[in-house]
């Protein structure tokens, strides 16, 4: 790939690449140098109208029009074309957010299953018949719900995308995609292969721009039916409130601050090895991070002792480079955040046991070093808000119920993970945690066809497996009078 300016001037609504009319065209920003890599056109208020308009078209147009089938044979043609360029795509995102390119290639290979499975169930909605008496025929059908904003984060671009672009296609809705201001590059890429898949126009239009502006817009957009959100909760909140005007259908995938409980009958090695890379994988900006790390009091020593070890050999550096474990955080705000909670964690009295500081030999990038604070008390603040870097808070615990009451003392409950060779107290624990995934000897296992999302403020309905359908679907109860005879069915 060149080292050119890559130039992405234009919005996608309508099916056609538009000059923004009220937005503008911005730097974007590689955080491995910190540098301009690319060019993005970001959408203001009335671009968004634009781009509602054309969704409200497209719905009623000709996307309406289609068989779930017809749906089903683009996404496969999607997943197709995703599969075939995956690389590039790979290596787009890696320089546009700082995503390792191990990873990034990993995942992104993946992902053209999400489109495929999706077009599996694309074929296959349904409603069902409601057995009566015999003088009505009751029967349910599904509809999509209409025009979905979709508003994504920046720290998984083309995954955070697919999670909501894939069920919203399968079920025949249109799409308004506001994605995150800071890693713009990717979806655009997306528009192109969506359009040559045979997407009709205006069922996708990409719009990245400023949350404040474009974001809010949409939400309040009397024309748009349904906003899917991933972020923040503090947004997601100020979207319940903006989403109000019509009663929005709304769904929300927010933060974590997920317990990582190692019992000390725990296989020790896999747990550390997992602990490890829970904590520092996408340098700490994910969502299912294992950043409490709870650890029973007779292995808590040796837990830290390793996991700070194992911290120090993370292979650290540009995004671009095939070696690289950990890259950078992916823009200076978040780089400002984190090294805000390093001073907070170190303020509030958690043992600084490794890390703690910004990387100062790896040019202008936002490079930091992975984190351990030990001695750390559940009630601290870097133990109970989501910091979003790669810090990981060990907190020691005595028993199996005391476990229990740490991990759900807090707001959040997106996913949770344990280590026990006890099948008993591995369902009896995993029962008991208040999250919306619960890996047991394993961790980050994350897959198309499993139901993913929060318990509290981590979110609200679900992404993946068939259950990621239903936020984009309405039921329709639809009863036919068999008699001719309006009073005899009233008379029921
Ligand atoms: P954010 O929630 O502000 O941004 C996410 C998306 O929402 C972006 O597309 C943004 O433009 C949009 N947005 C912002 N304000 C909006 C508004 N008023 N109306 C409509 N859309 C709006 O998250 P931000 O500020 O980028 O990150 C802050 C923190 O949030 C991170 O440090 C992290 O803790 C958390 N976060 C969690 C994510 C997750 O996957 N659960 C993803 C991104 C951030
Ligand atoms: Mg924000």
């Amino acid at each position: 790939m060149s080292d050119d300016l890559l130039r992405h001037e234009k919005l996608f609504i309508g099916g056609e690449w538009v000059a923004p009319r009220d937005g503008e065209v911005v730097a974007s920003i590689n955080p491995s140098t910190g540098k301009e890599w690319a060019t993005a056109a970001y959408a203001g208020v009335g671009d968004i109208d634009r781009a509602v308009e054309a969704a409200n078209d497209a719905f009623r147009g000709p996307w309406r029009k289609m068989s779930g089938t017809d749906r089903s044979n683009i996404l496969r043609k999607l997943g197709d074309l995703y599969a075939a360029n995956a690389g590039r795509l790979a290596e787009l995102e890696s320089r546009d957010n700082g995503m390792p390119i191990r990873d990034s290639r990993a995942g992104i290979a993946g992902h053209a299953q999400y489109y495929y499975y999706y077009s599996g169930l694309a074929a296959n909605i349904s409603g069902r018949n409601i057995q009566m008496d015999p003088s009505v025929h009751v029967y349910t059908s599904r509809e999509p719900v209409g025009v979905v904003g979709a508003i994504t984060p920046w720290n998984a671009p083309l995954q955070t995308v697919m999670w909501k672009l894939a069920p919203a296609l399968a079920t025949g809705c249109t799409i308004v995609l506001k994605v995150a201001e800071q890693t713009p590059i990717t979806a655009f890429e997306l528009a192109k292969l969506a359009d040559e898949a045979g997407v009709p126009k205006g069922v996708i239009n990409v719009v990245p721009g400023l949350g404040a502006t474009a974001g809010a817009h949409l939400v309040a957009h009397p024309n748009v039916n349904k906003i899917s959100f991933t972020g923040e909760h503090r947004t997601a909140q100020e979207i319940m409130r903006g989403a109000a005007v019509n009663l929005k259908r709304l769904s929300f995938e927010c933060g974590g601050k997920s317990p990582h409980i190692i019992f000390d009958d725990a296989d020790l090695e896999q747990a550390l090895n997992a602990a490890t890379h829970s904590a520092f994988a996408l340098c700490g900006q994910s969502c299912a991070l294992g950043s409490r790390l709870l650890v029973h009091e007779s292995i808590y020593d040796t837990v830290v002792e390793e996991i700070s070890r194992r911290s120090k050999n993370v292979r650290i550096g540009s995004a671009l480079d095939p070696a690289t474990q950990m890259g950078p955080q992916a823009h200076s705000e978040q780089l400002e955040k984190t090294l805000r909670y390093l001073e907070i964690g170190k303020q509030e009295g958690a043992r600084l046991v490794t890390g703690g500081e910004r990387i100062s030999n790896l040019g202008d990038g936002y490079f930091v070093k992975p984190t351990v604070f030990a001695d750390v008390t559940n009630s601290m603040r870097i133990a109970r808000e989501e910091i979003f870097g790669p810090v990981v808070g060990v907190i020691k615990f005595k028993t199996e119920e005391e476990a229990v009451n740490i991990a759900n003392d807090t707001q959040y409950g997106l996913v949770a993970g344990l280590w026990t060779q006890n099948v008993g107290r591995a369902h009896r624990v995993a029962a008991q945690i208040q999250a919306g995934m619960v890996w047991v000897n394993t961790y980050r296992y994350l897959r198309y066809n499993i139901p993913y999302g929060g318990y509290k403020i981590s979110g609200l309905n679900r992404e993946n497996g068939s259950e990621g359908l239903e936020p984009y679907l309405e039921t329709k109860s639809t009863i036919v009078n068999l008699t001719g005879n309006y009073a005899d069915a009233y008379a029921q």
